[in-house]
């Protein structure tokens, strides 16, 4: 574990980017995250990628300032279909909805190639991201958990396999069906936090007079995930 003044949501993601990678971040924004895996000696070079040119040019102003200058490609793009063909090995996609980081996996085919890594910090809807994930024959091959000031957050790793599946509402929710040492106190902090979320979804529709039986199998999936890492 690489050590740092990274957030401890970025560094979850940092932490699974290998030794000697070529490393590509989509999304870049400030360049936070490839500017410390240079800084740290993990990378020896970088992709920088965001599709707003403001990010971009803040990013290029960070690694200029810092000296990596001529360690960094700087590419103003939707996505991640314009870095096929650079031998990129390990790709950031972080701090985006889920829907968005399937989108750019979708649109992206030269992912689907055994050796690649894909780092993924979706900050909402994870279980579109898994399911997808899922459906199009990646794997989650490990998940970590994340607390920063007091919000949950998970970082998936995933690399494709061509095995296709579909995964249950449980898995696509929650995880995979693991207990989580490493990361079992914000795991537990994630799953108070989905227990929250269910018992009010429930409360609403119990008082509109709505069914509610679909909330309390999640309610009961979520105890029993608490139990399990207890
Ligand atoms: C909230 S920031 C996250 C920055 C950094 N990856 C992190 O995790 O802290 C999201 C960044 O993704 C960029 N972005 C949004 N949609 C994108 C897309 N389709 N392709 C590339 N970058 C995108 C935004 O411009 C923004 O800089």
């Amino acid at each position: 574990m690489i050590n740092s003044s990274l957030d401890k949501r970025l560094l979850s993601c940092a932490d699974y980017v290998r030794a000697g990678a070529v490393f590509a971040d989509i999304g870049t924004d400030h360049g936070y995250l490839p500017l410390f895996l240079l800084k740290s000696g993990r990378i020896e070079r970088a992709y920088l990628s965001d599709v707003n040119p403001g990010p971009l040019s803040s990013a290029e102003h960070n690694v200029r300032a810092e000296g990596f200058s001529d360690k960094c490609e700087f590419i103003l793009t939707d996505g991640a279909r314009a870095l096929a063909g650079k031998g990129i090995t390990d790709y950031a996609i972080c701090g985006m909805g889920g829907e968005l980081i399937s989108r750019i996996i979708e649109d992206a085919p030269h992912l689907r190639a055994s050796g690649i890594r894909l780092i993924l910090q979706p900050m909402t809807k994870q279980e579109h991201l898994r399911r997808y994930l899922a459906s199009v024959g990646f794997c989650v091959i490990d998940e970590r958990f994340s607390e920063d000031s007091g919000k949950y957050y998970v970082t998936l790793l995933a690399e494709y396999t061509g095995e296709c599946r579909d995964i249950s509402d449980g898995e696509a929710e929650l995880g995979a069906e693991v207990t989580h040492e490493r990361d079992r106190v914000e795991y537990l902090g994630f799953l108070d936090g989905k227990l929250k979320a269910a018992r009010k979804a429930l409360n609403g529709k119990k008082a509109g007079g709505y069914d509610t039986s679909a909330d309390e199998e999640t309610i009961a999936r979520i105890e029993e995930r608490i139990a399990a890492n207890k």
